[in-house]
């Protein structure tokens, strides 16, 4: 474990509150500090009651639990275990019984802007027939489907139609490698994958249906019998007999009604795989009745919706994001989301606020690099500027995956809020489910730059190394301290990696190990993330594993060695930077630069375009210690171009360092 990339010291230094004034504060589902911390002090009294209360009142249970909390094979915590459920009805059919049927549930605006709009008796509909669609192709209960598709109605309808029927459905990002993409059919034992012919973003069309084709050519995929296709361009056809199969006129010919598989509890909801510090992406497995509980509880805590609301959120299905506040959370909750299929940038960099004023957008939840690469651009570009637009419907503004810096907070807050929104910086991870750390938006003063205080019933603390509690003021770090429903189950296939990696020995092997360093404000006791403590980079908000960049990197016929470390980026958060050693003479000038673009190639086809390096340094070694072990520490102070003034006795070959900074 190293250091946290930021500086403790800048962050603490941030003294400003913006205390909660909204007019609507007074209706909220938590109105003020005292309901957050009567709500703190219910799950202290009585932890298991605090859930199983939250479990009752936001789901409708088809058989109802009478145990709240099984901890007799800790780390392997059950919740909820007897209860019986569906997610795809939680989401769809309860709320037309309950008379919403005609609700809009999604306003779709497609990369060039037509608008499709949904309601929810049209989205039970439309799952229902894509549920007997993946029916007709043998897909049962407990059958896994890989989801590689745009973000869409068609995307949003499979991943419920696989809910519906309690498949197992492993949503991977339309950005990843066809390398990527066969390691997770691999592992996940997929039976079915559904995917498009293409995808459009910013008006170009990319590959989905051809780098399916290349993964299923790899190996390891002989439990796939089918590949249903969604026609989104028409810019591909080819299809392999007996194995691929068009969805839409399958999807066309089917009944509308199809009865929800109630599974229990536990049910693998999903599986989602994400990077970690060492060896390949875990498989990340999610539960159906915790999940869905806290991804509805905190639409309701976090995001103070409402039903008049209009939820947006600007991830991609890909991501857990995508999962908990597009697919399962607004739809649990009934609430009308915008969802988009484009990209913040196109047409022009304004197309976000013209959103946002075009469908009366409410609650709008974005990403730090997005604000700060719109920052940029209309500084650039006065037209573009939030101010040319109506957004006087926003209430509430979000922010997730990565530290926003107090200067975008400001930003937003001014520009995009018009100083009358509340700015949410939500602190969670792939592993949790939902929102861990965040401010309730009536109840918690804001502290730019901090995601303040734990939701009710979350244990959140920062210990050092031993497990033992740290003073405010003083780094370490973040666990949760006790176990909470929408957390991960396993990683798939590796339940050993769940448990040391998650649950150490060394923290006493009971406190859930969020991997980022922390620490809490002396006064208000906010939390301040400081950012990852193992290998794992944060670009953009994509978390990607240097080891994964490192072996893309070595498995070019060119290079000998790589070490990947993050720098500090003003857009993307952290950028990538490799070192690397050849196998022939160290190249300098054009040449470095000619090879540079193919390494930087050659890992965007291997990864995917989120990995592409943004610096690429050569050098004739890399510094280690005489072990032979590489001083990452001395990289990451190269990459950020600072004097090396730490300790270097244990370097093998001082000499390096002074080569690997002129190489720039
Ligand atoms: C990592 C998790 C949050 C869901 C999407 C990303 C970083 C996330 C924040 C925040 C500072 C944040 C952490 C975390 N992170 N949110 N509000 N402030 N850092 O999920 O891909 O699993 O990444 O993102 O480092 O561990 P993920």
């Amino acid at each position: 474990m190293h250091e946290p990339s930021s500086n403790i010291q800048s962050v603490l230094q941030e003294n400003r509150l913006f205390p909660p004034f909204a007019n609507w504060c007074s209706t909220a589902a938590v109105p003020n500090h005292d309901a957050y911390e009567e709500l703190c002090a219910e799950a202290n009294r009585d932890y298991e009651g605090f859930w199983a209360r939250l479990a009752r009142e936001n789901l409708d249970w088809y058989q109802p639990f009478t145990q709240t909390l099984d901890e007799s094979e800790a780390p392997f915590y059950k919740w909820f275990a007897d209860g019986k459920l569906n997610a795809s009805y939680n989401c769809l059919d309860r709320h037309v019984k309950a008379g919403n049927g005609n609700k809009v549930a999604i306003r779709f605006e497609s990369d060039a802007g037509v608008v499709t709009i949904l309601t929810y008796n049209d989205l039970l509909r439309r799952v229902s027939k894509t549920a007997n669609a993946l029916k007709s192709l043998g897909m049962v209960k407990g059958d896994r489907a890989i989801i590689y598709m745009p973000m869409s109605i068609e995307g949003i309808c499979m991943m419920q139609a696989c809910a519906r029927l309690g498949v197992i459905h492993s949503v991977v990002f339309g950005g990843f490698s066809s390398k990527a993409l066969n390691d997770r059919i691999v592992d996940i034992g997929a039976k079915l994958v559904i995917t498009a012919d293409e995808q459009t973003r910013g008006g170009k069309n990319l590959p989905l249906k051809s780098t399916v084709d290349e993964a299923l050519t790899m190996g390891g995929c002989e439990a796939v019998e089918h590949v249903l296709v969604n026609r989104r361009t028409g810019g591909y056809d080819k299809m392999q007999e007996g194995r691929d199969v068009w969805l839409e006129p399958l999807v066309e010919k089917q009944l509308a009604k199809c009865e929800p598989t109630w599974v229990e509890a536990e049910h693998p909801l999903f599986v989602l795989y994400t990077s970690g510090s060492t060896g390949s992406p875990k498989g990340v497995q999610h539960s159906t009745g915790g999940y869905l509980m806290w991804a509805t509880q905190t639409m309701k805590w976090t995001f103070d919706l409402r039903p008049n609301d209009v939820f947006w959120c600007t991830a991609d299905i890909g991501w857990i994001t995508g999962h908990t506040y597009i697919t399962y959370g607004p739809l649990s909750a009934g609430a009308t989301q915008i969802v988009f299929e484009g990209i913040p940038t196109y047409p022009d960099s304004g197309r976000f606020w013209k959103m946002i004023d075009d469908h009366g957008c409410t609650i709008f939840h974005t990403a730090p690099t997005a604000i700060r690469s719109l920052i940029k651009a209309s500084e650039m570009d006065d037209k573009v500027h939030p101010k040319n637009y109506n957004l006087s419907t926003l209430r509430i503004l979000g922010s997730v995956g990565e530290p926003i810096n107090p200067e975008a907070w400001m930003w937003y807050y001014k520009n995009v809020g018009g100083s009358r929104c509340p700015i949410l910086d939500t602190f969670w991870q792939t592993e949790t489910g939902g929102n861990m750390i965040a401010p309730m938006p009536a109840a918690i003063a804001l502290t730019p730059g901090s995601c303040t205080l734990p939701l009710p019933g979350i244990q959140a603390a920062i210990v050092d190394e031993a497990g033992h509690d740290v003073e405010n003021g003083q780094g370490g770090l973040l666990v949760i301290k006790r176990p909470w429903p929408s957390m991960i189950r396993t990683v798939w296939n590796n339940p050993e990696r769940y448990k040391s990696g998650y649950f150490p020995e060394e923290l006493g092997g009971k406190y859930y190990l969020a991997g980022d360093g922390a620490v809490r404000h002396v006064d208000t006791s906010y939390f301040q993330i400081m950012g990852r403590i193992d290998d794992v980079l944060n670009v953009s908000g994509h978390r990607l594993g240097t080891m994964e960049i490192e072996s893309a990197c070595v498995s070019h016929p060119l290079v000998a060695e790589a070490a990947v470390v993050g720098k500090p980026d003003s857009v993307t958060g952290e950028a990538i930077c490799v070192f690397i050693v050849l196998k022939r003479e160290t190249p300098v000038g054009e040449e470095a630069k000619q090879i540079a673009n193919e390494i930087r190639d050659w890992v965007r086809k291997e990864v995917g375009p989120i990995a592409r390096p943004k610096e690429i340094r050569f050098g004739d070694n890399l510094p280690k210690t005489r072990s032979g072990k590489i001083m990452r520490r001395l990289l990451r102070s190269l990459a950020k171009g600072e004097e090396i003034t730490s300790d270097i006795s244990t370097l093998e070959n001082p000499g390096i360092l002074e080569q690997l900074k002129q190489s720039l």
